[in-house]
């Protein structure tokens, strides 16, 4: 068979597993064909290729980014783009997509796979947020690194008796925030969930100086107060209508140093979270997603997407996948606010 195989939307540890692992087996196994496109959904728009045989994906487990390139270009946003990736599928001889990406990219896929392109979706994304699957690779790896920066800020912090207000990746789910700031004991987490009381964070972190130490707070860049607009973004919106934010971690500082009387800083993690080598566990769930998939498309499957369901790979319908996003719940947040103060 003639495979396609693209990776969307932002980069994650992981997809080069991937790209691996669906290769490896559709030519060894199957003797299946592939079709690299470059950046995304561009890269079907213009037909613009990459060959895939064993010798590209030689050395790319370990490799953060994307071998493929990335890019957030939606179709559906552009006049005659849904047309334009049909024809080119067709003229290159697609006979099955493989697309790798969270909600927008998968979006995308989901309405092709109904126009009747045979689709086979993976699930990506750092912020852990895609609905029907426990989880996506790239999260484990982003936790890892945002751990470690909560355990040194916390040395440094106390040594300077200063709060230290930690920016985290997540537009609209908090779990980087919630994972990252129970590994690494935060004194308060903020997610986009739930909208906060800035008095109640002023609050845990005079508690926290009171105690002898020093406050660290954990906010995702979606988080927002419940009165007021600490939060910023630029303005600039990518082409499934997000707008690129970050700001918050610098205002809440600002806010909490104000009400507190000592120094507090921000710290914004940013893409650090989302470059370099993958863990452990995120090279092995990306690799069993890639087999899983190309298993899918030799079953003659459409319109799904691979998921993880407890330790099982499972095939789940990609228009369930993309409906809604899946958020922090109440009682998982509460867990994390037992150590708040
Ligand atoms: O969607 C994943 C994500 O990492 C979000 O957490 C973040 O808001 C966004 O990507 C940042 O994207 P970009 O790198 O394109 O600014």
């Amino acid at each position: 068979m003639r495979i396609g195989i693209l990776t969307g939307g932002g980069d994650c540890p992981g997809l080069n597993a991937v790209i691996r692992a669906v290769v490896r087996k559709g030519i060894t196994e199957h003797g299946d064909e592939f079709v690299g496109f470059r950046d995304g959904w561009r890269g079907v728009l213009e037909a613009d290729t990459v060959p895939l045989d064993l010798g590209a994906i030689r050395g790319i487990l370990p490799r953060g980014g994307t071998v493929l390139g990335t890019s957030r270009t939606n179709p559906y946003g552009i006049e005659g783009g849904p047309d334009r990736v049909l024809a080119n599928l067709e003229r290159l001889g697609i006979e099955a997509l493989v697309p790798i990406g969270g909600e927008d990219t998968l979006g995308v896929a989901t309405k092709l796979a109904e126009a009747g392109v045979r689709v086979v979706g993976v699930p990506k994304t750092i912020d852990n947020d895609l609905d029907s699957t426990d989880y996506t690779f790239g999260f484990d790896t982003a936790v890892g690194i945002a751990m470690e920066a909560i355990d040194r800020l916390h040395t440094t912090g106390d040594s300077h008796h200063r709060t230290l207000v930690v920016e985290v990746m997540g537009r609209h789910a908090g779990w980087i925030a919630l994972h990252a700031g129970m590994a690494g004991g935060a004194n308060v987490v903020l997610i986009p969930e739930r909208q906060f009381d800035v008095d109640a964070v002023v609050a845990h972190c005079q508690h926290r100086f009171d105690s002898g130490y020093s406050p660290i707070v954990v906010v995702s860049e979606g988080a927002a107060p419940k009165e007021g607009d600490l939060a910023t973004s630029s303005g600039v919106k990518d082409a499934f209508g997000h707008v690129r934010l970050g700001g918050i971690g610098a205002a809440l500082a600002s806010v909490i140093e104000e009400r507190t009387g000592r120094e507090a800083r921000a710290v914004v993690l940013g893409h650090v979270q989302r470059g370099g080598t993958p863990s452990a566990f995120d090279r092995v769930l990306a690799t069993r997603f890639g087999l899983a998939a190309v298993d899918a498309v030799h079953d003659g499957q459409s319109g799904v997407m691979v998921a993880l369901r407890g330790t099982d790979i499972v095939r789940v319908p990609l228009a369930a996948a993309t409906a809604k996003l899946k958020l922090v719940p109440v009682e998982r947040y509460a867990e994390v606010e037992v150590f708040f103060g």
